[in-house]
């Protein structure tokens, strides 16, 4: 057996895992166009131009058909989907327990009220189950969150949402080629929100986001809630609609973000093909494996959730994700992204002192909610996350399984 790098033994991985190489010649050539095409008219680019729209039909037509409207983070998109829903003040938004805080921070800011659901025990996402008995006559949507990439299991979802007449908003920021029963993230829900910030599947620069959706009346109705109001698919109207901000990206983001598609069959095959071999070393392992995903369900691999069965690993998972390190693989021991266990929300900073939207006489739900979310904090506790990408090498994913293997061991 050999002695692990934590105590003082060779460690497993010297090299640094490789970097991403996200752009390339290809983007540097579009924006260098963008510029050559600038100077030799005079005029500056904008947005909204060919560009983006050449951007949202590249989109579009990766999701299979539909509508995408680009916009400048994928909080923002957020924000302008649930804007498209037009719901009124104070209705309730179910969301998810474990998500980035700009997947919930939205819903306050179209004047809604976020009801936190908890997590299917078996991932970091939200289910059917957890999602129904917090359903009132106040609740107008859902948001679910396919959060590392793995699918939300979405026909119970889908049903019940259209049991209760609830729209679903898919928060696709971590799942850009996710497939759920021959579906793509995004094509099941309502409408959907990406972001295309850096470090997602395909960016369109350092930030940017895309609402995507099917439904062309809701397509115009998020248009016109990402640029102020304007009158988007509205014939005879003067002047702007609907109070609205300015959430558009720009011709520049939307060059990248062209060249950037044509990358992302490759980006999502190269993360599968990482995932899936590392979760065909582990299916049989009593104590640690790739987490649960759907049947009939293709993740597209963010990162890489691994859970712990405590009962098997011969130590603790804080000892053995440490240990893991040691060895040189690039593990997060905890992805306790919990919202609602945040200052801003557990203190209602909002607006001002105002509590909103739970103080205010309007809202007759519960004004200091308490969310149970046991399924959630467990699943932070028994998963951890390896960082991977499209460009790890067959190598590299050994050493990946090697390490586990190793500290399984000789922990
Ligand atoms: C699930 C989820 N939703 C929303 C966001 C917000 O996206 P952005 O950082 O582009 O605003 C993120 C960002 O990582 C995310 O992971």
């Amino acid at each position: 057996m050999k002695t692990l790098a934590i105590h003082g033994g060779t460690k497993l991985r010297t090299r640094p895992f490789p970097a991403r190489g996200l752009l390339g010649v290809e983007e540097k050539n579009a924006v260098m166009k963008l510029f050559d095409d600038a100077i030799a008219s005079g005029n500056a680019f904008g947005y909204n131009g060919a560009p983006e729209k050449q951007y949202e039909q590249d989109f579009a037509a990766a999701m299979g058909g539909g509508f995408a409207d680009a916009v400048n983070s994928g909080t923002n998109a957020v924000f302008c989907a649930l804007g498209a829903l037009e719901l009124d003040a104070f209705s309730e938004v179910i969301v998810p327990p474990i998500t980035d805080p700009g997947g919930v921070m939205p819903v306050i800011y179209v004047g809604c009220v976020p009801v936190v659901a908890d997590a299917d025990p078996r991932t970091y996402n939200l289910c059917a189950e957890t999602i129904a008995p917090l359903i009132t006559e106040r609740t107008r949507a859902i948001v679910v969150a396919h959060i590392a990439g793995d699918a939300v299991d979405m026909d119970p979802i889908m049903a019940l949402a259209e049991k209760h007449s609830l729209y679903v908003v898919e928060d696709c920021a971590q799942a850009h080629g996710t497939y759920y029963h021959g579906r793509r993230a995004g094509t099941i829900g309502h409408i959907a929100a990406f972001s295309t910030m850096f470090g997602k599947h395909h960016c369109t620069g350092g930030q940017g986001g895309v609402v995507y959706t099917r439904d062309e009346k809701l397509h115009w109705q998020g248009r016109r809630f990402a640029d102020r109001g304007k009158p988007f698919g509205l014939e005879n109207a003067a002047g702007n609609v609907r109070a609205a901000i300015n959430c558009n990206l720009s011709d520049l983001g939307a060059v990248i973000g062209s060249a950037q598609l044509k990358k992302l069959p490759a980006i999502t095959a190269g993360r599968q093909r990482v995932g899936e071999a590392v979760k065909a070393a582990f299916a049989d392992n009593p104590a640690i494996r790739v987490g649960w995903q759907p049947a009939n369900s293709v993740s597209s691999y963010w990162f890489l959730r691994m859970t712990v069965n405590p009962k098997a690993l011969p130590c603790s998972k804080a000892d053995f994700c440490a240990a893991l390190a040691a060895e040189g693989i690039p593990v997060n021991p905890s992805y306790r992204h919990i919202p609602c266990e945040a200052p801003w929300f557990k203190n209602k900073n909002t607006f001002g002192k105002s509590g909103f939207p739970w103080n205010c006489t309007d809202y007759k739900g519960p004004k200091d909610p308490q969310y149970s979310i046991v399924n959630a904090i467990q699943a932070a506790e028994t998963n951890f996350n390896i960082s991977v990408h499209e460009n790890y090498t067959d190598q590299d994913t050994q050493d990946i399984i090697d390490a586990i293997n190793k500290v399984l061991a000789g922990i």
